[in-house]
Formats: C-alpha cells, sequence, structure tokens
C-alpha cells in the first residue's frame, strides 16, 4: 500500500448561496448537491486518483449514505477491508454553504465517525505496517487518530497529521507522534496562539509548530500559497501558489494533503519544495470546479510535467 488514511467519510450536503446566511436569517439559495466528503475520505480519494495504491480505514452508518460511500471507494479503487458499517449511528453528513466567492461554511454532525475507535485503528495494523505513508486528521476521535498516529511510528512509517477541523488545547503528543504536520492558517493561529495574516506570520507559527517535535510543518494559506520548515532546515521556505479563479474551495486542503502523501509515497525522489509546490497545483485544480470530490482531478487530467 502506498496511502493508508485513518479518517473520516462524510455525505456532503453543498448550497450554494448568494451569501453566507446570518443568524436567524433565512435565504434563497441557487443550487443544491449531494456528493461524497469528509476530510479523511477526501485526502484518500486526491491520492487515489492521482495513481497510489490507496486503503482507507473508517466507519459508516448502515444507511443509504453509508452504502453509496463504499460504492464510492470501490469505484475509485480503495481497499475498504477496514471500512465497517455500524447500526449504532448514521454515516457523517456535512451541510455546506458556497457562496458567490466560493468560500464555505461548513457543520459536521459526525455520527459513525465518532464510533471508530483505537481497537479499529489497531485491528488495521497489518495494513499500517505494509503502507508508505499514514495520513489522519480529527473528524474521528482524537485518541483515535493519536493510537493511528503511534502505530505508524512503531513500524517506522512516516505519517502525515492534518489537524482539522481545528482544535483548540491539542496534546503535544500528537506532534511528536507524528512526522509531518499539515494544518492551514486557521487551525496554525489556534494551535500556536499567534496570528497567521502574512507570510511573515505563518513563517513564525511553522517555527513555534517544529518546536513542539514533529520532523517538518508545512502550513498552507490559501492564494499566498504555503510556508513549509523541517528540522533539519529550520529557515521556513515560502512556495508560491498559481493564481486562479476560484468556484468552490471546499476541500481544497484535502486535496493538498492527498496530494501530498501521493508524492511522497510515489515520486521519493522529488525535493519536499517540489512536493509541495506539485501539491500546490493539483489543489489549485480542484478549487476550479463545483464541489468536494467532484472538483479532485484524475491523473489523466492533468498536466504530464505534475508526473515527470
Ligand atoms: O474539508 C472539506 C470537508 O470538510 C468536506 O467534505 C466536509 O465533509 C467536511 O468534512
Ligand atoms: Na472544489
Amino acid at each position: 500500500m502506498d496511502v493508508t488514511v485513518i479518517g473520516s467519510c462524510m455525505t456532503d450536503l453543498v448550497s450554494y448561496v448568494p451569501r453566507l446566511p446570518k443568524p436567524g436569517e433565512t435565504l434563497h439559495g441557487t443550487k443544491f448537491a449531494i456528493g461524497f466528503g469528509g476530510k479523511g475520505a477526501n485526502q484518500c480519494i486526491v491520492a487515489a486518483r492521482l495513481g497510489a495504491k490507496t486503503a482507507m480505514v473508517a466507519k459508516v452508518g448502515d444507511d443509504t449514505f453509508g452504502k453509496d460511500y463504499i460504492q464510492n471507494f470501490k469505484d475509485n479503487q480503495v481497499m475498504i477491508e477496514h471500512v465497517e458499517v455500524t447500526s449504532a449511528a448514521g454515516t457523517g453528513v456535512a451541510p455546506i454553504c458556497v457562496n458567490q466567492e466560493g468560500q464555505n461554511s461548513i457543520v459536521i454532525v459526525a455520527g459513525a465517525n465518532l464510533l471508530l475507535t483505537e481497537d479499529n485503528v489497531r485491528a488495521a495494523e497489518a495494513v499500517v505496517k505494509e503502507t508508505k505513508i499514514v495520513v489522519c486528521q480529527l473528524e474521528i476521535p482524537a485518541q483515535s487518530t493519536l493510537a493511528a498516529l503511534k502505530l505508524a511510528k512503531k513500524h517506522n512509517v512516516r505519517s502525515i497529521f492534518n489537524p482539522a477541523p481545528a482544535q483548540s488545547g491539542l496534546s503535544d503528543e500528537f506532534f511528536s507522534e507524528c512526522h509531518i504536520f499539515c494544518a492551514n492558517e486557521t487551525e496554525a493561529e489556534i494551535l500556536t496562539g499567534l496570528p497567521v495574516k502574512d507570510i511573515e506570520g505563518a513563517c513564525k507559527a511553522t517555527l513555534a509548530l517544529l518546536d513542539k517535535g514533529c520532523s517538518v510543518v508545512i502550513l498552507t494559506l490559501g492564494v499566498m500559497g504555503s510556508v513549509f520548515a523541517t528540522q533539519e532546515n529550520r529557515k521556513p521556505i515560502h512556495v508560491a501558489a498559481q493564481s486562479v479563479t476560484a468556484v468552490d474551495t471546499t476541500g481544497a486542503g484535502d486535496a493538498f494533503v492527498g496530494a501530498l502523501a501521493y508524492y511522497l509515497s510515489n515520486s521519493p525522489s522529488l525535493t519536499l519544495q517540489e512536493i509541495i509546490q506539485r501539491s500546490t497545483e493539483v489543489a489549485g485544480v480542484s478549487v476550479q470546479s463545483p464541489g468536494t470530490q467532484t472538483s479532485f482531478p484524475w491523473k489523466k487530467d492533468l498536466p504530464p510535467k505534475l508526473f515527470s
């Protein structure tokens, strides 16, 4: 296996609106769509579409959304031996509003995702052991995510930890157990208490996060690109993003993380800077069309230079 994702599946219920609603307000939307989402699955699907051999460790409900989700994994060639169906909760859902600028606000009702236990994670030990990259987020119980990071470390498997959605007061173990820590500006602000409004602020936050013990820190900054630093080279490096017209930015961060996992496992000879540059380009493609997984490209749709 190239990439194993231990994380969430959500059914995205997306309303396109002229602007995000205020408290107590009823708004007319212009369009509605149901799609496959959840940060974990999104990241897995991106890696799979780019060409990685992927496995998912997740939990869905015994309902239509769950059945459709399992079919979605099959359609994308994701190994589902460790995707369990539970009758104790419904499949996770995410009502999402997307405004005319392509910005979103998201509510998640995680349901079955919250029943993914540490034991479920450990049951996937044989897969984790034989994988090149493990990827985790925070849409399943935090303790299960931590168990996954520990399991990867135990087998010398590199892990990417994406602390999304942002959660304050995360134990320091999350930083010392993961190999690559990859967050966006909001998550970085919440976790460091530092402002991340510009490249300079991002560089400071990157170093503060690196001090917590992970080997690599990558901060994604939307249109500003990203900043990264490693324990070997503590001087933060800025990687710019190409300017594109955003239609729907939902899942762009997931496209970045999934691409990162793909390149780390499939193109080990590229420099980290080149890997981040290419992952930024894949994320840039995703914001130019609507939806979450519906906007994630396949290898065949991307410029060959991204795979040379
Ligand atoms: O990162 C985007 C994702 O966040 C959406 O697909 C939604 O399901 C939430 O998990
Ligand atoms: Na999109």
